[in-house]
């Protein structure tokens, strides 16, 4: 069987994977969700519908906030991935809206917390100045089921 492998970086970091059914390689099926976790042990990225409704698993990639349960590893060839660990600078300086967050107490138990602050950094990278009805519609696809959400678009609106 010819083995072929997907590469991709991840918080500035390259990894060469090999795709096939044999131990220690990339399932043609598997989620980025469970290879992020599962393999790179980047557990930042939370997981908790497995099927794209809740935004807890969102990381950015190219630029984009996108779920990563819905994205197949193989698919990511050639793609930049960044996860909630590699928001902060290298000298660990938390990234404007990791720290927005902290200052606005803008989480509970924090689950959710990783997806939107993922989304957001991406939406602000595309629309520095929004205002708090696109804030609300920038994250229409992330859940916080301890309802923090007036907390979440107070830290974010600091930064506009
Ligand atoms: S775990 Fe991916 S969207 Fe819910
Ligand atoms: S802070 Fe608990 S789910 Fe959002």
């Amino acid at each position: 069987m010819k083995t072929t492998q997907v590469s991709f970086t991840v918080n500035s970091k390259r990894y060469t994977m090999s795709v096939g059914k044999l131990f220690g390689q990339i399932p043609p099926n598997e989620l980025l969700i469970d290879s992020l976790r599962d393999r790179l042990g980047l557990t930042g990225t939370k997981i908790a519908c497995k099927d794209g409704a809740c935004g807890c698993c969102t990381v950015i990639i190219d630029g984009d906030a996108v779920p990563s349960c819905e994205v197949l590893t193989v698919d990511c060839e050639g793609k930049s991935i960044t996860t909630i660990e590699g928001l902060a600078a290298p000298d660990g300086t938390l990234d404007p809206v990791q720290q927005a967050f902290i200052d606005y107490y803008a989480f509970q138990c924090g689950f959710c917390t990783p997806g939107i602050i993922m989304t957001t950094r991406a939406y602000l990278d595309k629309n520095p100045h929004p205002t708090r009805e696109e804030v609300q519609d920038a994250l229409a696809g992330n859940f916080c089921r301890c309802i923090s959400h007036y907390h979440v678009l107070d830290a974010i609106e600091s930064l506009t």
